[in-house]
């Protein structure tokens, strides 16, 4: 027997246990948006009976006279009084106030959307990527959406729904982003209305919603 014949068994076998993994993994995903995950998934199910004032950058009131339009900020709801939760993900939000060409240019809760940042495929967290020219092309617009970085899901900032990548193949309710419905003071500052963790209503993080 050959020196050679030890190692070409061990490779044959690395690339067949490689191989197998690739398989699992690709059943796995197959299933992944048949399953009812919402049953199983660690949802914010905490009942906020009041409304929230929205709070960015270390405690400035979102305001509707001062919110740039085409940005956007992370917003942590419900907020607890323990700094590690207020980390997880399934407390992470974005608010994000639309370009002008999307009707971001009033001055009303109605430029404003605030979805849950959990993507709705393998739940990285997306980001607002403002609309603007390209920086390779100037006379190419592009941006003005929700992007994650992991696989290219993109959502629409208006609906929440996913347009592109792999969260748009999903079917209804996931691929929607979880909602929160907003309301305006007097003064213009915004404030959350109580939700309903309810996939017809606010939705459930991590899982999506039906949009009606
Ligand atoms: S986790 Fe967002 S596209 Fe896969």
């Amino acid at each position: 027997m050959s020196n050679t014949y030890y190692p070409a068994i061990a490779r044959r076998r690395s690339r067949r246990d490689f191989l197998k993994l690739m398989a699992a993994a690709g059943t796995v995903m197959t299933f992944t948006p048949f399953v009812d995950w919402g049953k199983f998934l660690p949802n914010n199910r905490t009942s906020v009976s009041e409304r929230t004032k929205i709070e960015i950058r270390g405690g400035e009131a979102a305001n509707v006279h001062t919110f740039p339009a085409n940005s956007s900020e992370v917003v942590i709801y419900p907020k607890s009084d323990d700094p590690v939760l207020n980390k997880e993900a399934f407390r992470t939000w974005q608010l994000i106030r639309l370009p002008n060409e999307m009707g971001g240019g009033i001055n009303s809760v109605s430029s404003f959307r605030l979805y849950s940042m959990v993507c709705l495929h393998l739940w990285c967290l997306w980001t607002y990527f403002p609309r603007g020219p390209d920086k390779n092309d100037p006379s190419k617009i592009v941006g003005g959406s929700g992007a994650c970085p992991c696989h290219g899901s993109m959502y629409d900032p208006l609906t929440g729904i996913a347009y592109q990548g792999p969260a748009s193949l999903q079917g209804p309710p996931s691929n929607a982003l979880p909602r929160l419905d907003l309301e305006a003071d007097t003064e213009g500052d915004l404030w959350i209305l109580p939700p309903t963790w309810d996939l017809t209503k606010n939705g459930i993080v991590g899982y999506g919603r039906y949009v009606a």
